[in-house]
């Protein structure tokens, strides 16, 4: 079976073609960031409009790349949740259309499924069971991940997503979007020490996230203070130990507490230096294995919609002719497979 994957619930325009038997056949992203950049931040009508526009040049440009024509596919899956719904919208009209004008199967996939089971995608060595850390702008869980389907979701942010309290945080200090690229460099040259920030709930048991008090603290810490290119480094380098350290001890309660020993990073924030370190260096202390799939796969991307869509699939799951999408959607609200 070969699928068309269709991601759209954000500011990424994904689409992919993924073989239950020869595996990924071609992938290709549209970046909304330089749209969004000048706002510092999502603007969901403009990510619904460029998805707009992306989104069937991509799909044409998928097909070529993998030397296929539109009567090829024998399925499409798309992002039907959670995320934005105008974003959401323009993924899933295209797709149940496409599929209804071709006479196949289609199927509405759980972007977080999508996350959860992309690993699958680029690590051979990996197996079931695992626990998935997912540190992106819009999500910050941690879930124990038993096989596709089986998921137990361990803990998630309270308020602000670990990304976006760098986006936050960058804005802040006028550095640029997104923020944590921005930070991550900027702390390189930061001075250990000067600045003491909190780990937000790690004093207490539980595999919850906050971080919307570390961005309070930091405007309370920077208010007193001259923003000189020092100043700015070593908050930098504060505010990023603070959120790693805040991951990297929750990733180890949640191995502990899951009895799990090999953890997956996906999301934008897998991107950082300071927290591959930090978990490689913890998970070789107890004898983990961690993994970190390459980051076009950690991102928003159509390859593991198409990925998830066809397990799905596979399981017997079809999207009925309704256009139907959730802008808010549990995770363990999805049947197993
Ligand atoms: O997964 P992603 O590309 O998009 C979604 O949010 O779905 O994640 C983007 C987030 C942004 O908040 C960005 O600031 C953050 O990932 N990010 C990083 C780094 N690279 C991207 N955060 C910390 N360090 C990085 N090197
Ligand atoms: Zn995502």
């Amino acid at each position: 079976m070969r699928v068309l994957g269709i991601e759209s619930s954000c500011d990424d325009t994904g689409a992919a073609i993924y073989d239950l038997r020869q595996g990924l056949l071609a992938h290709r992203l549209a970046s909304q960031v330089d749209i969004h950049a000048r706002y510092g931040g999502v603007v969901p009508e403009l990510a619904a409009r460029d998805h707009i526009r992306a989104l069937l040049p991509l799909i044409e440009a998928v097909l070529d790349d993998a030397g296929l024509s539109r009567t090829d596919i024998d399925a499409i899956a798309y992002t039907s949740g959670p995320g934005l719904v105008g974003a959401l919208l323009v993924g899933a009209v295209t797709g149940r259309s496409l599929a209804f004008a071709l006479g196949v199967p289609a199927v509405g996939v759980h972007h977080m499924e999508g996350h959860l089971l992309s690993p699958m995608l680029d690590e051979p060595e990996l197996e079931y069971p695992f626990v998935a850390l997912l540190v992106s702008g819009g999500h910050t869980m941690l879930a124990d991940v038993a096989g596709p389907g089986r998921y137990r979701v361990l803990g998630a942010s309270l308020d602000d997503a670990a990304g976006e309290a760098f986006d936050k945080t960058a804005k802040l200090l006028g550095l640029g979007y997104p923020g944590g690229p921005a930070i991550s460099k900027t702390a390189t040259a930061g001075a250990p020490g000067r600045f003491k920030l909190p780990r937000p709930m790690t004093d207490r048991p539980g595999l919850d996230f906050s971080f919307s008090g570390l961005k309070t603290a930091v405007v309370q810490l920077v208010e007193p203070l001259d923003l000189d290119e020092q100043t700015v480094a070593d908050v930098c380098f504060a505010f990023q130990e603070a959120v790693v350290d805040t991951l990297a001890i929750k990733c180890d309660r949640a191995l502990e507490f899951a009895r799990r020993d090999q953890l997956v990073v996906a999301g934008g924030v897998g991107a950082n230096t300071r927290l591959r370190e930090q978990l490689a260096a913890r998970a070789e202390r107890r004898g983990a294995r961690v993994f970190f799939p390459r980051l076009e796969f950690c991102t928003d991307n159509g390859a593991m919609i198409a990925y998830a869509g066809a397990l799905r699939l596979a399981a017997g799951t079809r999207a009925d002719l309704a256009i139907d999408v959730t802008a808010r959607w549990n995770l363990a609200d999805l049947p197993a497979m």
